[in-house]
């Protein structure tokens, strides 16, 4: 691989805006390991994630395929509709939001977007490491709560798949419109107000 020197902020700036629009989810899986240490990697991004009052308020359950019962119980927890594709990740996990802070027993109404923030610098950290994570709003709470000892104060949030993604030529026909749509965003002048709401010069 070609190595880069990054000598001024602005390459550096460039660098990480290129590894983030790299950041995709996909839903082919290879079936390369992740190791125990670049899983490590990826949560300490996360235990880095700013929260409201510094409560880090994130949980996450986590299996790793070769576990069998346990990985079977986070698919599970998982809509059928994403365990198509979600069973070939090498690791799958659930994640959880602390209700109220440590600090006063009170409504903690950050938590979600805490935890938002953690699984985002995750998605970050596995893509400069060649990984991939496919978070999903589509999960079975109900099981959740059925297989796993989730204490009272914790709302159940998302799933996520983590792996290396296939090569497109190794992708299964099935899957293949999906993982080869075009990625498309809103532009600055829908979700950037410098002016009245709705009004934009960007
Ligand atoms: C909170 C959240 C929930 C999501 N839920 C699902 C889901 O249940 N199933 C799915 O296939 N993708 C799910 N996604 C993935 C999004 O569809 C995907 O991020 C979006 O289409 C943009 O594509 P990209 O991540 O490749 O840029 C979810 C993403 C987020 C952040």
């Amino acid at each position: 691989m070609e190595n880069h020197t990054i000598d001024t902020s602005q390459d550096l700036g460039q660098l990480q805006l290129d590894l983030l629009k790299k950041r995709k989810s996909p839903v082919a899986f290879s079936e390369q390991e992740v190791t125990k240490d670049q899983l490590e990697q990826i949560f300490e991004a996360a235990r880095w994630a700013a929260s409201c009052f510094n409560e880090q308020p994130w949980r996450f359950v986590v299996a790793i395929k070769d576990q069998g019962d346990h990985y079977k119980k986070v698919l599970n927890g998982i809509n059928p509709h994403n365990q198509n594709w979600a069973q070939n990740a090498p690791i799958l996990m659930l994640t959880f939001a602390k209700k109220t802070f440590d600090m006063n027993g009170k409504s903690n109404m950050h938590s979600w977007h805490d935890v938002g923030l953690a699984v985002g610098n995750m998605s970050a950290q596995a893509t400069a490491m060649g990984l991939h994570l496919h978070q999903m709003a589509g999960i079975v709470r109900e099981n959740i709560l059925n297989d796993f000892d989730i204490p009272e104060d914790y709302d159940i949030v998302s799933g996520i798949a983590l792996g290396y993604k296939l090569d497109i030529e190794d992708v299964p026909e099935e899957l293949k419109p999906r993982e080869t749509k075009e990625r498309t965003r809103k532009p600055f002048n829908e979700f950037i107000f410098d002016q009245d709401w709705g009004e934009s010069s960007f």
